[in-house]
This record gives structure tokens, sequence and C-alpha cells, in this order.
């Protein structure tokens, strides 16, 4: 078994240290360089198709609903083209609004969960074009979709998903730039720039990683506590529910992620000297205001973890422990600002002597309703 785990204490571990190969093998064949495009090679909808979309519906479970958050911003801001986000298991049943020109995109590692597949069919069923983005080949969801973007993260064994998440949002960076080109919203330089940070992103994972030590000694001063706090805004934001969702998963420790800007709206009430609260704090046009809900955590005596790619005296005075990873553009800083998340919550757990791999009441795939 140690040796299917490649020599590593859990699977979470190794597919947490695979990532850089993951996101490689996800873009691999995918960026056209020279034409300033990519190339999605089972997308199966032509650019006239893809080009006729009015709006596009993003629906799945879990982590992979996570990634469609993060999708809406990319595709939103790249493409311009309106997206709405739903969890597969409310979308099935509200019977959403489908036109021939409705798009709508399911997000699937195993491609079996059965909420999303019966969202596949609802959308299908009332006649709109549906692609998926999944890791595994053949599933029924790549099936039964028009048109699938393969992850290629490889086999994922730990049941709190983590490479699987990455490359979705890889693949959504993929999708959105495949849509803004279409939608002549994008020239071919525009296109470059960002696949030239796409290129980047595996060994900035790598530098990523190497922060493993850092991270497991904010956990052991945490470990104890019995509620989390995650804050982040904009793109930020979901990865913030993907931290919490991590920590509560296989830690069994309550934690909630919050938009930073909606704090005062509520959870403010529960900070006291025993709530960590993590905050993502990329370098971007919203950093001043994401430090001063810092100030707010610890003006009454909350600690403050920052997660951040910019490290100065201003985040110093503001936290109490500050982790500090690789820059690269805004759009990219989720995939990036995720590895904090997942160590994080697997130093938490092996600390608590928790069952990392197969967490209590957990499947790794529900393909129950
Ligand atoms: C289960 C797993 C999660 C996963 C979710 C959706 O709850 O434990 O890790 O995010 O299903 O799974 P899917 O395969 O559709 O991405």
């Amino acid at each position: 078994l140690m040796a299917e785990k490649g020599g590593y204490r859990h699977f979470m571990l190794k597919e947490i240290y695979e990532q850089p190969r993951a996101l490689a093998d996800t873009l691999a064949g995918r960026i056209r360089e020279e034409q300033g495009d990519v190339y999605l090679e089972d997308l199966a909808l032509s650019d006239e198709e893809l080009g006729g979309v009015a709006k596009l519906n993003i629906v799945a479970c879990g982590t992979s609903w996570h990634a469609a958050l993060v999708g809406k911003f990319l595709i939103e801001k790249l493409a311009r083209l309106p997206v709405e986000v739903d969890i597969a298991s409310e979308f099935r049943y509200r019977d959403p609004i489908i036109t021939p020109d409705t798009l709508t995109l399911l997000i699937s590692q195993s491609g079996e969960t059965a909420d999303t597949l019966a969202g596949l069919r609802e959308a299908k069923g009332k006649g709109g074009k549906v692609v998926a983005i999944c890791n595994v080949l053949d599933s029924s969801i790549a099936r039964e979709s028009h048109g699938v973007i393969y992850t290629h993260a490889g086999p994922e064994i730990g049941v709190a998903s983590t490479k699987a998440f990455t490359t979705q949002l890889v693949a959504l960076v993929l999708f959105a730039l495949k849509l803004a080109r279409v939608r002549g919203l994008l020239d071919a330089d525009g296109c470059r720039a960002l696949t030239d940070e796409l290129v980047k992103l595996p060994r900035k994972i790598e530098e990523a990683l190497e922060q493993d030590e850092a991270i497991e000694e904010v956990a052991r001063l945490y470990m104890n506590a019995s509620d989390f706090l995650y804050l982040g805004r904009g793109n930020q934001y979901p990865i913030a529910l993907e931290g919490a969702l991590k920590l509560k998963e296989i830690s069994y420790i309550h934690a909630e992620g919050y938009p930073a800007g909606e704090m005062k709206h509520g959870p403010i009430a529960l900070i006291d000297e025993n709530l960590p609260v993590v905050v993502l704090l990329p370098n971007n046009d919203t950093r001043e205001k994401v430090i001063s809900n810092m100030q707010e955590v610890r003006a009454r005596a909350g600690k403050v973890i920052a997660v951040t790619d910019h490290d100065d005296p201003l985040v110093r005075d503001n936290a109490d422990q500050v982790l500090v990873f690789p820059s690269t553009c805004d759009d990219l800083m989720p995939v990036i600002l995720s590895v904090p998340m997942q160590l994080l919550a697997y130093h938490i757990a092996v600390l608590k002597g928790t069952d990392v791999d197969q967490p209590r009441n957990l499947a790794k795939s529900v393909t129950v309703e």
C-alpha cells in the first residue's frame, strides 16, 4: 500500500504533491502559442455554436461546485458571457430556464455524481447544449454530454478532492479563453498573456508546496480550535469555501467560508480569542479592504492567518501568521492559494489522527440521490 501511495503517508498528500504534473497534463496540447488560441479537442461544439451561446449555466456538487463559482468570475470577466452557477441538487428541481442558446456546463471529478447527472439530463431534456469538465474518462457525465473537457489529473483516491479541483480551475481558464476568442473579446496577444502564465503555473505550484512545513507549524498552533472562519473576496471567496470544506471533511472541525465584505453582517459576532481566521489575501485591488477585515478580527482578539503572495509590513502588522506564496495574474491566483487550503486541512487532520483518506460518513462519489 505504501508503494501505491508513492512513499507518501496518505493518498491525499500524494495527490496534493502531484499537482504540478497534473496541471501540466491539463494544459498539454491545448495551447496554440502561435495563433494565440486554445484548442479543446473533445469540446465538440463548433466556434459558431459556441459563439451563439447567450447564457451559461454551471452545475456541480461539493468541491466541483467551488470550481464552478471560480468559473463564473473567469467566464464573465474574459468572455462577458452571463453565467449562473447552481448546486446540482437544486438545479434539477428548480425548473431552470433552458433555451436553445443556453449552454450548461457540468463539472464532476468522477463523472458519476447522481445529482449532477440528473442536472445534465434536465438541461438536455429541455433542448439545451451540454458540455462537461470531468476527470474520469468515459464516465456517465462525459458520455452523455455533447462535449467534454477532460482534466487529466489522473486517478484521485483520497475522498477529499485536491488535484481534481485545481485542474478543474485550469480547465475553466482554458474554456473561458476559448469563449473569449470565439466571442471576439480577446485578441491573440491577450490570449497569450494568460497562456504564458498558465505554462508557468506547474513550477509555481511546486514552489507553493515548499511552504509545507510552515503550514504544518500553523496547523500545530490551531489544531485544537473548535471553529475556523475562512475569508476571501472575488475569485478567492470560492477558495475560502473550499478551504473550509476541506477542513470540515477531514479534520471534523467546524469551519465556514465567507465573503470578507460580508463578515460585518454576521460572522463578526463569533470572533473571540478562540477563533482562527484564515484570510486569502492576493495582491489585487481589494487587498486593502481585506486588510481592514483583518484589523476588525484582531480588534476582537481573533487570530489571523494571512495567506498571500505579497509580504509587507502592512500584512505583518495585521496578522498573527503570514504564509507567502508565488504570484501570478489575478485570474490564476485561486489555483495557487488552493494549495495552502489543502495542506492546512491535511496537517490538522493528521495531527488529530483522523482517517484522512476515508473520512467518516463521506464517499468519493455519491451515485445515489
Ligand atoms: C463527494 C466527494 C467530494 C466531491 C463531490 C462531487 O461529496 O466527497 O470530494 O467534490 O462528491 O463529486 P464529483 O465527482 O461530481 O466532482
